[in-house]
């Protein structure tokens, strides 16, 4: 039997999502990727379903991509073009994909990957984008519940947040989404800000990145280089890799630390809109808490392990 993790990545490409794919897809060792779905974020759907699909190919994955929601469950979309660029992925240029889009929905390709699994084996859920499709998976179709082994999140903050004082964009974009996936009482770990704001690749690392001439150094350099650029990163010295982080905590668990908690999304029209409520109190709610959410990680751990990860993609797809 093949041990290693089924995934299912839902994805809105967008660069942290494209250097999360790299990562993802030096270690076929250890991911077994049933497919990747997508869904309004960083960029309009189109973009971020042609995206994964050249991406797809370009990383040699070759897995099926479905198209998904087009906007939030509620609210209008938002795109992130000022951090990710025109076409999703700092405006750097992929081949063209000869794929093209599976023939359903997102949320009915997954559940369609997750039933036909062996009885025996679950899905480990990634989602590096707003929940949407998440949440409407699994509000649709319930039977997926007991097939899933966790799911993994890039998104929300116990303090703080990136897109308003309280909410990081993954969750301020579909609030509601995402309150039906915290509230579904399945494990979660949710790898938010109060992490992934640590854990990045500074200019060092690009140097290394675009001096290398490698296939996949190149194109992670150039879009690192286009994320350094931006107003919100000129004046650091690190760029966040926050959509890597789940991946890198499948792979390297003893980097991060976290607790259990309750987590509740904010999905009043108030100025906390979009916020993560993480309950600390561990007696609150008489059973144990479901979401693991992570609070520190190692950043060096996670740079060294990153930049490994795409020079051996370089020596892979070279060959
Ligand atoms: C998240 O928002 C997006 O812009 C990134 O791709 C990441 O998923 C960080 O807040
Ligand atoms: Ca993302």
């Amino acid at each position: 039997m093949d041990s290693r993790r089924k995934i299912l990545l839902d994805c809105d490409p967008g660069i942290d999502d494209a250097i999360a794919l790299c990562l993802a897809a030096a270690h076929t060792e250890a991911f077994c990727f049933l497919g990747i779905t997508t869904v309004a974020g960083n960029q309009t759907i189109e973009k971020v379903t042609d995206n994964a699909l050249r991406l797809s190919e370009f990383l040699k994955l070759d897995v099926p991509v479905a198209q998904g929601a087009r906007t939030p469950v509620i609210r209008e979309p938002l795109t992130a073009s000022g951090i990710h660029g025109k076409n999703g992925l700092g405006d750097v240029p992929f081949p063209r994909a000869e794929a093209e889009p599976a023939g359903e929905n997102a949320v009915l390709f997954m559940r369609n990957k997750i039933m036909e699994l062996p009885a025996q084996e679950k899905v480990t859920l990634i989602a590096t984008g707003p929940l949407t499709n998440v949440g409407l998976l699994l509000k649709a179709c319930p039977e997926v519940r007991e097939r899933i082994q966790e799911i993994v999140i890039m998104g929300g903050a116990c303090t703080g947040g990136n897109v308003t004082a309280n909410a990081e964009f993954n969750i301020y974009e579909d609030p509601e989404g995402a309150a039906m996936v915290f509230l579904s009482g399945l494990p979660i770990v949710m790898c938010g800000l109060d992490v992934t704001a640590k854990c990045g690749l500074n200019r060092e690392a690009m140097a290394f990145l675009l001096e290398r001439d490698g296939k996949v150094s190149e194109k992670v350099g150039k879009m690192l280089q286009f994320y350094l650029d931006s107003p919100g990163y000129r004046d650091k010295e690190t760029a966040s890799i926050h959509d890597a982080v789940p991946f890198m905590y499948l792979l390297h668990p003893e980097l991060f630390q976290g607790e259990k908690m309750y987590v509740q999304v904010d999905c009043s029209q108030g100025i906390s809109r979009g916020a993560t409520v993480c309950d600390r109190r561990s007696s609150a709610h008489g059973q144990e808490p479901p979401v693991m959410v992570l609070l520190k990680g190692d950043s060096d751990k996670f740079r060294e392990y990153l930049l490994e990860a795409v020079f051996s993609l370089d020596e892979k797809l070279s060959e």
